[in-house]
């Protein structure tokens, strides 16, 4: 018996692993994480699974169902929004299941920060503009910030930034990060990217509050940075015609000379 972990992807039902569909398909069981997981995915259960929406559940009443399944020697599939190594409450569980001594495994799924990148059409990291992006948060009721995370610190490095469970706080967000990345420093919130009813706004820190306007709706990301919008980067070294590389040799003595490994 095993607990599979399952990134299920940010919003849209084909954006999971294969892997991931495939192991769905053969769980008995299937616990899944409310309303951000989308229910389609629960079609890749078999017929009769046992499915519990975990949303409403404790931890403890969460590890109860797992170690039902485990009496039962039933195979369990954990489905979770966007990846798994990002705020999914998957490592509070793994403790437990280590403790107890149930095996599980993790299969990855598409990251929010990844889909909202795509809905926007960006490549995050553009030469010569921005190389590094940090996926962070502020502080919630359920999770304060460590010392040193703060938006003012991340904004420092001049880094692409990912902020996550933060729209409803956006004015404060928008005041942190102005004086570091300058008013004209393009924005863009996404909203349920992937989801049918993904919603994006496009705007500088300048402009931002008064483009978003009095959207509710809290599924959003904040992504800020140069590279959101500039046709002012370099291009990769990578595909260069003079670059000499392992797999395309160039000039009289390349580095690596054609059928060497
Ligand atoms: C509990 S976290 C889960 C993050 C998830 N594990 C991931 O890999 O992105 C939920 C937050 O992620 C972001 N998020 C998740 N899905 C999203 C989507 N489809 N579009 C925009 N933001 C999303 C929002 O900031 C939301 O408040």
């Amino acid at each position: 018996m095993t607990v599979h972990f399952i990134g299920a992807g940010p919003g849209a039902a084909d954006l999971i692993t294969l892997r991931g569909r495939d192991l769905i398909a053969s769980c008995p069981v299937c616990l899944y994480a409310g309303s951000l997981v989308p229910l389609a995915l629960l079609s890749h259960c078999p017929d009769g699974a046992k499915i519990i929406n975990t949303a409403p559940l404790s931890l403890d009443e969460i590890i109860a169902e797992i170690q039902a399944a485990h009496e039962a020697g039933q195979d369990v599939a954990r489905l979770h929004s966007g990846d798994l190594s990002v705020w999914s409450a998957m490592g509070e569980q793994l403790r437990r299941l280590r403790a107890l001594g149930i095996p599980y495994d993790v299969t990855p799924g598409v990251p929010s920060f990844a889909a909202a990148a795509a809905t926007l059409g960006a490549e995050l990291t553009l030469p010569g503009v921005a190389q590094s992006v940090i996926l962070t948060r502020t502080s919630g009721r359920a999770s304060a910030m460590p010392e040193g995370e703060t938006l003012e610190n991340f904004a420092r490095t001049g880094a692409v930034l990912a902020i996550h469970l933060s729209v409803h706080v956006l004015e404060d967000v928008v005041e942190k990060l102005t004086p570091y990345y300058g008013a004209d420093c393009p924005v863009a919130v996404v909203w349920r990217a992937s989801w049918p009813d993904q919603r994006v706004v496009r705007a500088t820190l300048g402009s931002l509050q008064t483009a978003v306007g009095a959207e509710m709706e809290r599924t959003a990301l904040i992504m800020v940075g140069r590279s959101l919008d500039t046709e002012e980067f370099d291009e990769s070294r990578l595909y260069a015609g003079d670059y000499d590389r392992r797999y395309r040799p160039v000039g009289t003595e390349p580095r690596f000379p054609e059928g060497t490994e």
